[in-house]
């Protein structure tokens, strides 16, 4: 047999010992920084390249012991940064079946395949989409708007952009529009899809952090008086920053008189319309072109796992089917399966991540998902009742969804807003290196901001007033230095 080979005991053997270390980790969790900063520890990642092997019970022991150790904290109750969910243990089994069957998901007619065409299928329901619209499991939020944006460039460029390009002689440019709270990732696809910094509109947002209408109607407009092809407009599902959700409904409406292509980035958002009454919020995200969803923020699942969900069928075969002649494209061939995932996207083999979304819905079920998001909402609630209480912090958004946006402004100190934008972030900084809490700092409308996302089924309100008492004490010791 060969070294690399395992006969059935030793497998047992060897997911019993990785089990184990999951059952510690899961025991100790409290115990432990929040951020496992490695620091002066990084010559353990230094080592020269193994001619030799070693047993794999000293590599394990190893990894326990230096690398999972240090982790970057998503799983502790106390992280809130960025949009970093806690993953589900069941979604942590289902990856390691996943990858014992290492299937190739580009398509077939293997039971992966078939699992993730449903699963495209209930996340499509979810967001409210028609049974008929297709879609594909993806690394993340940012490949789901990717994908997305490019069957949008396809579909509305008035020529063969995958022939011609997307800068064509004698051809307008083709104009995209989104926030001025837009992620990042959209201006990534923008940039690759060839479409150009420039011809991406960010339109100003409200006080809620909203697309302004006006602002959008008023730059198409302009737009088309100046001879360019506006042709996609990017709604948020929720916002990265403070969770707010754009006027969904009002711009189908106004994509649907102009011709455009309605994207909604709901990687973070999108998965809370699972619960009934937060659905309410996201009213038109039913009549988008394309959705972005993101499992791996507000369904648990470890990362990663994103998904793109496109209303009409065919759209992205479209936009990335390419025959090639060492693929199969025997029409009689006993592989043909239901989907080929290879002409939905960009990548031909794939992982099975599909596995630990489908699992976690049948273990669980949508109720349960339902509530975990509503009191994740809930627990955002709370902090800002906490934030709202204490004198010395000013809140600098309404709460959403699950994101809290506040800074410290201790009442009796004169600080401008420079100082205030320095304390905020020292603040920040003293309680990631405490390793008792993980927030984020962002900036709203010019402002630092202390942010703190939860999306995470561990927390508690203790661990909220705990948070808003140490970043208290933190910013009175900085402020009376
Ligand atoms: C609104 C929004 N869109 C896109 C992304 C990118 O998703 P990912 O990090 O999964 O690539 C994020 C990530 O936080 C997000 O919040």
């Amino acid at each position: 047999m060969s070294s690399f080979d395992l006969d059935p005991d030793a497998l047992r053997r060897l997911g019993r010992l990785a089990t184990e270390i999951v059952a510690r980790r899961r025991e100790t969790l409290l115990e432990r920084p929040v951020f496992g900063k490695v620091g002066e520890a990084r010559a353990l990642f230094e080592a020269p390249l193994p001619e030799q092997g070693r047993p794999v019970e000293d590599v394990l022991a190893h990894v326990e012991r230096d690398v999972l150790s240090r982790p970057f904290g998503n799983s502790h109750p106390r992280f809130f940064a960025f949009i970093n969910a806690t993953a589900d243990p069941v979604g942590v089994v289902a990856d390691y079946l996943a990858a014992d069957t290492n299937s190739n998901c580009w398509g077939g007619d293997h039971a992966s395949i078939h699992v993730e065409k449903l699963v495209v299928r209930w996340l499509a329901e979810i967001v409210g989409l028609p049974a008929t619209a297709e879609g594909i499991v993806t690394s993340g939020g940012s490949m789901a708007n990717f994908t997305a944006l490019a069957a949008a460039r396809r579909a509305k460029t008035p020529w063969d952009v995958r022939e011609e390009g997307a800068a064509a002689e004698g051809r307008p440019r083709i104009v995209v529009y989104a926030s001025d709270q837009v992620h990042n990732c959209v201006d990534k696809s923008v940039d690759l899809l060839g479409l150009g910094f420039k011809y991406l509109r960010k339109i100003p947002t409200d006080d809620g952090f909203r697309m302004r209408l006006d602002r959008l109607r008023a730059a198409i407009a302009a737009d088309r008086a100046a001879g360019l092809q506006p042709a996609i407009v990017v709604g948020n599902a929720g916002t990265v920053n403070t969770g707010a959700i754009d006027a969904l409904d009002a711009i189908a409406t106004l994509c649907a008189e102009e011709g455009l292509w309605f994207h909604a980035d709901g990687a973070y958002g999108g998965m809370a319309a699972i619960s009934e009454r937060l659905r309410p919020l996201f009213a038109g995200l039913e009549r988008a072109d394309s959705v972005a969803a993101d499992p791996h923020k507000w369904m648990y699942v470890p990362f990663s796992a994103g998904a793109t969900l496109v209303r009409d069928p065919g759209r992205l075969a479209e936009t990335f089917r390419r025959p090639a002649e060492y693929l199969i494209h025997d029409a009689e061939s006993p592989v043909n399966g239901p989907v080929s995932f290879n002409d939905r996207g960009p990548e031909l083999s794939r992982g099975f991540r599909a596995l630990k979304v489908y699992m976690g819905l049948l273990v669980h079920g949508r109720r349960a998902y339902a509530e975990a998001v509503e009191r994740d909402c809930d627990l955002a609630g709370h902090l800002a009742r906490a934030v709202d209480a204490h004198p010395d912090f000013e809140r600098l958004a309404e709460p959403v969804l699950s994101i809290v946006n506040f800074r410290y402004r201790p009442k009796d100190t004169a600080l401008d807003d420079v100082a205030l934008d320095a304390l905020n972030q020292r603040i920040v900084n003293g309680l990631v290196a405490s390793g008792g809490f993980f927030p984020a700092p962002t900036r709203l409308k010019g402002r630092a901001s202390m942010r703190v996302c939860i999306v995470n089924f561990r927390t508690t309100p203790a661990d909220l007033d705990a948070l808003v008492a140490e970043a208290a004490a933190i910013g009175r010791s900085l402020a009376s230095a």
